[in-house]
């Protein structure tokens, strides 16, 4: 016997046996023990043929003889190679792998990033509304003192001071009414391509020289359903983001494209969408800030620059109106806004149009009593926009204590169905009876039942109501 001896093949780390002429295993090494999970009684001895060899193995055969001249076969087992097609179809399935992981990351993190938006927004929703009362109270007050101060110019110009302040105030609670989806909103189908080319005159008087300003809108838009004048702010608010970005000039690009959704994407549903796009050249954001620019007050702005609450604003609109803001940025890269509008269904154009040409008022008193805070606080705000004065009240107690303390009062602006002792109805009959010749108006949600309490000739305004529907009501109540 002369085969090479055992601890020659237990030194060797791939599985090796040796065949005699007949096929028979006459000795085989640990390795290969180790691979079968096999113990030498069950091998050696045994015709090779009966081995389990685990697939991808492959036998190398190499005929050998002993010094003595006998023949054996010497077997290694090598691992098979896998095929070059199998080992790129491997890696592309690595690269898919990894891609899916990583927009499922990013997906999580801006489902992560809209449910935190979502909580802030709730809370400072109702901080906003409060405040707005508050500032409603502070505005009609310090309005009303200014009338008492007449001829006292040190007090009328401290009052003058506070309605400014507080006039900014009530601008940054907007904002925020805004961010939390809150605000009233009048939606009308809207060419955006007709309202941007107006804006654009408005938006070079608010860039420097050195920003050019360079427009693609899309041929024959789609009308988006959203409220004009606010979508005029929200991409105003756009551009100054992105004039703030370019301090050294640069080129900021407004453009316009028609997206069909045939499934829900990232927070919208399927459907048409107008997308209107805002890009500048400049700063860029960095990862660390993206996360977090639609959260209010969140600003990389010195004091006194930016109160943070542009994008909110933006965020809170575009969602309210039901469709969705994505941006995208990379520092010295420049920043891209995305906002999605839905298609409005089929409806005529409307053309641009503002606040203004709505009818204004001439800065008279209203008293608004609605004993809903969220119906409330939208009333004074747009009529704070039209240009009245307003202060309002929850119930009709209220209004009555303010109506004894406050001369001036033009219009008393009443829902007929009001929580507490007294109605609508009930109310301006006292507050005319203490003021003869004031003026009421009333507003309603519900149909006719209720409508009986008011006198025939009342003036009656049934909720839901639009801005420009509120603005033509005071006027005729006020005029009429
Ligand atoms: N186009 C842009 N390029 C670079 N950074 C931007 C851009 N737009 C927004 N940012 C960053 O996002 C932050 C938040 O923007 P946002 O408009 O909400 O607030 P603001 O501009 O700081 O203040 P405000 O708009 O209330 O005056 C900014 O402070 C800035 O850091
Ligand atoms: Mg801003």
């Amino acid at each position: 016997m002369a085969y090479p001896p055992q601890w020659i093949l237990d030194a060797l780390d791939d599985p090796v046996y040796l065949e005699d002429g007949e096929g028979q295993v006459v000795r085989c090494n640990q390795a290969l023990l180790g691979l079968l999970q096999a113990e030498s009684a069950r091998v050696v001895g045994w015709p090779s043929s009966q081995l389990d060899i685990p697939t991808g193995h492959q036998a190398e055969h190499r005929q050998l003889s002993s010094p003595s001249g006998i023949p054996f076969t010497w077997v290694t087992l090598k691992r098979e190679l896998p095929s070059i097609e199998a080992l790129q179809g491997r890696a592309k399935e690595l690269e898919a792998s990894e891609r899916q992981l990583a927009e499922l990351l990013s997906r999580q993190r801006t489902v992560q990033q809209a449910q935190r938006l979502e909580s802030v927004g709730q809370l400072t929703g109702g901080i906003a509304h409060d405040f707005n009362n508050l500032l409603a109270v502070i505005t009609g007050c310090l309005e009303l003192l200014k009338v008492r101060a007449q001829g006292n110019p040190p007090v009328l110009d401290l009052a003058d001071r506070a309605l400014t302040a507080a006039e900014r105030g009530a601008a940054l609670i907007q904002r925020l009414l805004a961010f939390s989806r809150r605000q009233m909103l009048s939606p009308e189908p809207t060419n955006v391509n007709a309202m941007i080319l107006e804006m654009l005159d408005l938006s070079r008087r608010s860039l420097a020289e050195h920003i050019e300003i360079e427009t693609e809108l899309c041929d024959e838009p789609w009308l988006v359903l959203v409220d004009p004048s606010q979508l005029e702010n929200a991409i105003l608010n756009l551009v100054i983001n992105a004039r703030d970005a370019m301090p050294d000039g640069g080129i900021l690009m407004i453009s316009t494209a028609k997206v069909e959704l045939d499934a829900p994407d990232d927070g919208l549903m399927a459907g048409d969408y107008l997308r209107v796009t805002v890009s500048d050249t400049g700063t860029g954001i960095g990862s660390e800030h993206l996360g977090r620019v639609f959260e209010p007050f969140y600003t990389t702005k010195e004091t006194g620059r930016g109160s943070g609450l542009g994008l909110s604003m933006v965020y809170g609109f575009v969602k309210q109106s039901h469709g969705t803001v994505r941006i995208e940025s990379e520092p010295n890269r420049g920043t891209t806004v995305h906002l999605f509008l839905p298609r409005a269904g089929g409806a005529r154009s409307i053309e641009p149009r503002s606040l203004g040409e709505q009818p204004l008022g001439r800065r008279e008193v209203v008293l608004v009593v609605e004993d809903d805070d969220a119906v409330r606080s939208t009333v004074v705000s747009v009529l704070e926009e039209l240009d009245y004065r307003v202060i309002s009240a929850s119930s009709a107690a209220e209004a009555l204590e303010i109506l004894e303390l406050h001369a001036s009062i033009d219009l008393l602006l009443t829902d007929v169905v009001l929580g507490g002792t007294a109605s609508g109805p009930e109310l301006a009959q006292r507050a005319q009876q203490g003021r003869a010749g004031l003026r009421v108006a009333f507003m309603t949600g519900y149909a006719d039942q209720h409508l009986s309490q008011v006198g025939r000739d009342a003036r009656v305004l049934k909720k839901p109501f639009r801005a420009p529907e509120l603005a033509r009501f005071l006027r005729s109540a006020l005029e009429g």
